[in-house]
């Protein structure tokens, strides 16, 4: 399973990538809001870092309209997946740009009914969003089981990158229902390293050193 970094600042994913955790990158316009940069400048300053695949949303809500963006964000790098949310219109634009040999990401997805859409449509990622689904009190991982389960059996090769990922256990279950990969934020990385028992044996491992002949 492939991670991703679900993250605009370059410092940290610089750090991620210094553990193999930055196979590739996720940007959304509320990242980009934050970090105060043009939308242009971030996605090219990310895009020079690593040759993995850097997702960058549309806003448009029109085929045209998200097409035409696709096409210029390609121009900021060569390795930008263009991000589009799922409905019908964004769709058309999938189709699109896969004709053209652009490489999409649909967002936003909430089911294994819309991803299969995605996927027919001719999507290389789909990212279900498995936080907010536990947040609106379905289960998020389940959704991404069902999601891998029904391309297995269409034979679809889109690859499921689950997304909104706010736990250890989200990353674990994700890998475990099957997701080809996790995009995370970069504060999640401590919380998965750490386990109380792995202190306690560090510790007594350095006390039991100090015994050495
Ligand atoms: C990444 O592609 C998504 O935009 C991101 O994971 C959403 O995360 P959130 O639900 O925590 O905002």
């Amino acid at each position: 399973m492939q991670f991703f970094a679900d993250s605009v600042n370059l410092e940290e994913i610089r750090r991620a990538r210094a553990l193999n955790l930055a196979d590739g990158v996720t940007t959304n316009p509320t990242l980009v809001a934050k970090s105060g940069r043009s939308h242009e400048q971030a996605i090219r300053e990310i895009s020079g870092l690593l040759s993995g695949p850097v997702n960058v949303e549309t806003l448009s809500l029109n085929a045209e309209g998200i097409v035409k963006e696709g096409r210029i964000y390609r121009t900021w790098g060569k390795n930008v997946v263009v991000k589009i949310p799922i409905c019908r219109e964004g769709l058309a634009a999938v189709a699109k740009l896969a004709a053209e040999g652009i490489p999409t990401t649909v967002t936003l997805v909430f089911s294994a009914a819309q991803a299969l859409l995605a996927a027919k449509a001719g999507a290389r990622y789909v990212c279900p969003f498995v936080g907010r689904l536990d947040d609106a009190g379905e289960n998020g991982i389940e959704v991404v089981r069902q999601i891998v389960g029904a391309f297995r059996e269409a034979r679809y090769t889109t690859q499921v990158l689950a997304a909104s990922i706010r736990t250890p256990e989200h990353v674990a279950g994700a890998a475990a229902a099957g997701a080809h990969a996790v995009t995370i934020p970069h504060k999640l990385i401590d919380p998965m390293l750490a386990h109380p028992l792995t202190d306690k044996g560090i510790a007594q491992f350095l006390e039991d050193a100090k015994k050495y002949k």
